[in-house]
């Protein structure tokens, strides 16, 4: 477990890039916070921590968008998925293939790797944002020079 407070938007992204970074290309991250919790804004960095040079905007419409960097990015946002759909947003002929982030995952936890990386976001203040991060030790090197 690790726990990670940022005081800004700036603190978010540079944790996000941080961890992009040091994706191998296979991992799971599964996103759990309140609306405006910075879901999308961690995973913004995250890609441009993976060599992605496109924008990453928020799928909520389209459900998933695919970008490609020093490894394929999967971005998905659950908030209008029922759980009984999940099998039928490709996710699961994804997951362990790419890197896969998962925003509202707490909606489909049942057809997430068991190695998922999960991060809940806390708002703790109108800028301030608490991460806590749970994940197997086979995934601890996603956080090397994580702070
Ligand atoms: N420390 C912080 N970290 C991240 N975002 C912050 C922080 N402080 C303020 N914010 C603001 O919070 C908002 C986060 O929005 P973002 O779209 O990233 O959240 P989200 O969790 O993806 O929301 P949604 O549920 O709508 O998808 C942004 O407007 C951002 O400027
Ligand atoms: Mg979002």
């Amino acid at each position: 477990m690790l726990r990670i407070v940022t005081n800004n938007l700036a603190a978010t992204h540079k944790l996000g890039e941080a961890i992009g970074k040091n994706l191998k290309g296979d991992e799971t991250l599964a996103l759990v916070a309140p609306l405006g919790g910075g879901k999308t804004s961690f995973t913004q960095e995250l890609a441009k921590g993976l060599g992605i040079k496109k924008l990453v905007i928020s799928p909520t419409f389209v459900l998933e968008r695919t970008y490609k960097g020093r490894h394929p990015l999967h971005h998905f946002d659950m908030y209008r998925i029922e759980v009984e759909d999940a099998d039928s947003t490709g996710l699961s002929d994804i997951l362990g293939e790419a890197v896969v982030v998962v925003e509202w995952a707490e909606k489909l936890k049942s057809v997430l790797p068991e190695d998922t990386i999960w991060a809940t976001i806390k708002i703790v203040g109108e800028n301030t944002r608490e991460f806590i991060f749970e994940y197997p030790e086979s995934r601890s090197y996603v956080f090397q020079n994580v702070k």
